[in-house]
């Protein structure tokens, strides 16, 4: 039984969310261009969602190699931070939108190629969201809940890739974000092979134990 004065849930998601804005407000504000501004706030929004992505992308493959505290808490507060990820995109597009109107060249300058990712990207997000919902989880049933999960979590992998990759001939730093992203994929391969393995074990010795 979880103890009343835990701090998690929907209070966790109310701090994230302030702290998501209060980041992305300072980005906006923090220079005298309103242009540069919404810039750097596209950039911060696609940094705090890279952050709560990889968190959520990797709770569960930590809590079943490194179980600890802090491991079963993420995965216990996992649908929380994926929404918080979600909440934090949502402020991506809005600073896109106020970059978009106050550059008028930008979304001219974009082809429905260069746009396919991110809009990709962005459909899977809004689904992965809804469905965080229990009713709706609870209607879909496991296994497709699960195949739509694990299909969307690996398209916004994807997508932030090519975002970071095509990024490193800018400004190498960019190398980091990629090095942490293919991390995070070994570690989930690592963790699925394990499961596996240990799932392997246990059939072999059920028949013994009956
Ligand atoms: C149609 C939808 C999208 C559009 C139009 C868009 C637009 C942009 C733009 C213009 C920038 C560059 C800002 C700058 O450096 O001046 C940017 C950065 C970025 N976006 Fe998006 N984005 C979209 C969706 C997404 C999605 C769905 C993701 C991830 C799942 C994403 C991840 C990123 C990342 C990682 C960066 C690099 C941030 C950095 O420089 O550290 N974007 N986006």
């Amino acid at each position: 039984m979880p103890s009343p004065h835990r701090f998690g849930g929907w209070k966790l998601f109310l701090v994230l969310a302030a702290l998501l804005m209060g980041a992305a407000g300072a980005a906006y504000l923090i220079g005298p261009d309103a242009v540069e501004g919404s810039r750097r706030a596209i950039r911060v929004t696609a940094r705090t969602s890279f952050v709560l992505f990889l968190a959520a992308f990797t709770a569960s493959s930590f809590a079943s190699l490194l179980p600890g505290p802090f491991t079963q808490a993420l995965l216990r507060e996992r649908r929380i931070v994926g929404l918080s990820f979600a909440f934090s995109h949502l402020l991506h597009a809005i600073a896109i939108h106020a970059f978009g109107q106050l550059n008028p060249e930008f979304w001219p300058g974009r082809s429905t190629l260069t746009n396919l990712p991110g809009t990709l990207g962005y459909v899977f997000i809004l689904l992965l969201a809804v469905t965080s919902h229990r009713g709706l989880a609870r209607r879909m049933g496991p296994t497709a809940w699960r195949r739509l999960h694990v299909t969307g979590m690996w398209v916004i992998a994807a997508v932030f890739t090519s975002s970071y990759f095509k990024r490193v001939p800018m400004n190498y730093w960019y190398a980091v974000p990629s090095a942490l992203l293919f991390t995070a994929v070994v570690v989930r391969l690592i963790a699925g092979r394990a499961q596996a393995l240990r799932r392997g074990t246990r059939s072999l010795l059920a028949p013994n134990a009956a």
